[in-house]
């Protein structure tokens, strides 16, 4: 199929590209940056969506970047990277000549309110309680098509274990050095999957005709907390990791607002996922973790 990808350049889209042609897929990137293999999206708003079959939206500015603060400005580029990029895709399949046969977008677990005892699935309520749960009610309200010509599929992800990026890339220096430790108190859930299931998650998704509405990109034994996912992360480094990051500190470097993302979390389980019919390569931590720090 053609695959046209908003957004592919970076972390996740680099491992869904390789993956989509290692099974023959043909795919196109949409990027601020021309490039070979790419259009821009200034392209997109002047020409209209490229003959294509499937279309996928990851483009948005990295929100746990460390280096930018939690200001206004930053929220709203935080916002409109999502929304205005979610919003020309949109747009651009509803105006299509031909409309692709499925539409897929990523967005987040942070839907679901941080709490220490629910337990969340596709169903379960949410979007309306924080900036980030906000953002993803106007995100996934930015996807939705008029019609019923092409299927639509949300991903709502966890945190993403992958080489070479994501927020495991900049845990992996102190727990290296034997540094590392559970964030704030370490009860709060940690949603994970491995960046592989995350690709194949959105593989299946444009594959598999059946595949419709939001699934969550989370692996099943996902119902970690943060104390364990450090200690299994000490473990795969062959690292101690009981020194805890108090929360304080995690507050002054991204800010109280943003902080919450470590600091507090939600247990979610891929119930539609799994019955959808995808399986996973890497359903438990343990071996997620060996794979990426290998
Ligand atoms: N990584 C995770 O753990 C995780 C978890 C849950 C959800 N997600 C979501 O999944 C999507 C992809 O994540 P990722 O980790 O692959 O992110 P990433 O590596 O930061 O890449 C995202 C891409 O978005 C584009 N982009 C960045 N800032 C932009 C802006 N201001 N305007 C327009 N485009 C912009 C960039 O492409 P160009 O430079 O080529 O334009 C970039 O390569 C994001 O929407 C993210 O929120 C990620």
């Amino acid at each position: 199929m053609r695959v046209l990808v908003g957004g592919g350049t970076g972390f996740i889209g680099t491992a869904l590209t390789q993956l989509l042609k290692a099974r023959g897929h043909k795919v196109t990137l949409v990027s601020r940056q021309p490039g070979p293999g790419r259009i821009t999206w200034s392209e997109l708003i002047r020409s209209g969506l490229p003959l294509c079959d499937v279309v996928i939206n990851l483009a948005g500015e990295n929100i746990l970047n460390p280096l930018r603060r939690w200001n206004e400005a930053f929220q709203k580029e935080v916002l409109t990277s999502r929304l205005d990029t979610t919003h020309l895709l949109a747009n651009a399949i509803t105006n299509a000549t031909h409309p692709p046969q499925a539409w897929i977008l990523v967005t987040g677990v942070a839907y679901y309110q941080p709490s220490l005892t629910e337990e969340y699935d596709e169903d379960s309520p949410g979007g309306d309680f924080d900036f980030f749960s906000n953002l993803v009610t106007k995100w996934e309200a930015a996807a939705r098509l008029p019609g019923e010509s092409t299927r639509q599929v949300v991903v709502r992800s966890g945190v993403v274990l992958g080489r070479g990026g994501g927020a495991i890339s900049h845990m992996l220096l102190p727990f290296r050095l034997g540094l590392g430790g559970p964030i704030g108190s370490g009860h709060q859930f940690f949603p994970w999957i491995h960046i592989g299931d995350l690709a194949g998650i959105l593989t299946h998704a444009l594959e598999a005709d059946h595949v419709q509405g939001v699934l969550n990109g989370v692996a099943p034994a996902s119902t970690t907390t943060n104390a364990e996912f450090a200690q299994a992360l000490g473990a795969a480094l062959g690292r101690p990791a009981f020194i805890p990051v108090p929360s304080t500190v995690v507050q002054a470097v991204f800010g109280r607002e943003r902080a919450t993302m470590l600091l507090e979390g939600q247990k979610v389980v891929p119930r539609r996922t799994l019955a959808t019919g995808y399986q996973y390569s890497f359903p438990e931590l343990g071996a997620a973790l060996k794979d990426v720090v290998a």
